[in-house]
């Protein structure tokens, strides 16, 4: 067990927040003083320490830049108007992590060392929690492979790092998206339920070739009928068909569980709506827009928190939508931010005080 004294812990001498404007901040360039490291070896985790942000020194032989065992997680702190510190949901992510690293055929990351390693490198860091609206502290928890060897079996060493970034929005305006029928991010059976990096860089293909014909994103669809909708560029995604919020379902192990879909679908069933996990065609959708039912289109995520949705491209097809008349998605972003910052009480235990 290693509680959060049992952490080594070295201090910058000089913190470089006094160089840095924490107001519109662009996402994940900036990162704090600190760090924290650890390392897996002969079947333990050892050497927990927090240290000041530096460079990895790595052999070039080193696993994960070849053969991708390398996961990630993505969570927040907030200061609520007191100034008090807290994550939202960690405990979620933390189990997401160890499924992601189950899955990569990684060791888990104990919870002590995750959680409390979290909590005192954010206790020390705490000031570089931005204030301004939209903003927050990016946590960056990730584990690579790190055996010196190139043959490819899983690694026996890894490393298991946390960062943080203060940060603003992930999407600054309403985003254009192209509905992808070439290139397919998940499969059932595949990786595409785990927050596994190779699935971030096999993406990246189809969303600059998107990019290239002016949309921002892509939807993803399955890769047999390349029909049912699974995520959007990074984020889950919620269609508003009358009174009903609709989400594609987990079932299938090609969606990410995200822990701001799960939160998402909590504050719509408290708006009234009713919340549908299951396929969604994306023919039912444009049926659905056609009669007018379908009224909003959104993508959700720890990074991009709510994203609106302008315009929908399939084949020749084109549904837009109109993002001040997007009134689902602007309550269920008012709703969640309360919470977060800390302006009406957490009546669902998420905020986790640091
Ligand atoms: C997140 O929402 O935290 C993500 O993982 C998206 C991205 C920045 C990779």
């Amino acid at each position: 067990m290693i509680a959060a004294a049992d952490i080594n812990i070295t201090k910058v001498e000089r913190s470089k927040l006094s160089d840095i404007n924490l107001t519109n901040l662009p996402f994940g360039k900036y990162f704090t003083d600190h760090m924290l490291e650890a390392e897996y070896e002969n079947g333990e985790w050892k050497s927990v320490e927090i240290k000041p942000y530096q460079p990895l020194l790595l052999d070039p032989s080193v696993a994960a830049l070849h053969y991708g065992q390398a996961i990630f997680e993505g969570i927040k702190a907030y200061k609520n108007p007191q100034g008090e510190a807290f994550i939202f949901r960690p405990y979620d992510n933390f189990k997401r992590f160890n499924i992601s690293a189950e899955r990569m055929q990684m060791p888990a990351v104990p919870e002590d060392i995750f959680m409390n390693g979290l909590r005192a490198l954010i206790e020390l860091d705490r000031n570089w929690i931005p204030n301004e609206e939209d903003h927050s502290l990016y946590i960056r928890p990730f584990m690579f492979s790190s055996d010196e060897m190139i043959g490819v079996r899983p690694s026996e060493k890894y490393k298991f790092l946390i960062i943080l970034s203060p940060t603003g929005p992930y999407y600054n305006t309403p985003m254009r998206i192209y509905v992808e029928e070439k290139y397919v991010r998940a499969v059932s059976g595949g990786i595409g339920y785990a927050k596994a990096a190779g699935n971030y860089g096999a993406a990246m293909y189809a969303t600059a070739t998107a990019k290239k014909l002016g949309y921002d994103q892509v939807l993803w669809t399955d890769a047999f009928e390349h029909k049912y909708v699974q995520e959007c560029g990074t984020m889950n995604v919620f269609f508003i068909i009358g009174n009903k919020a609709i989400t594609p379902d987990l079932s299938s192990g090609t969606i990410l569980a995200g822990v701001t879909r799960d939160s998402v679908m909590t504050v719509l069933k408290e708006m009234g709506l009713t919340v549908e996990e299951r396929p969604l065609s994306i023919l039912e959708a444009i049926d659905a827009y056609k009669s007018g039912e379908l009224k909003e289109v959104f993508g959700t995520g720890t990074a991009a928190t709510i994203s609106l949705i302008k315009e929908l491209k399939y084949k020749e097809f084109s549904m837009e939508f109109n993002p001040e008349r997007c009134e689902v998605a602007t309550e269920v972003k008012t709703r969640m931010n309360q919470i977060r910052y800390g302006i009406v009480p957490d009546s669902h235990g998420w905020m986790c005080k640091v």
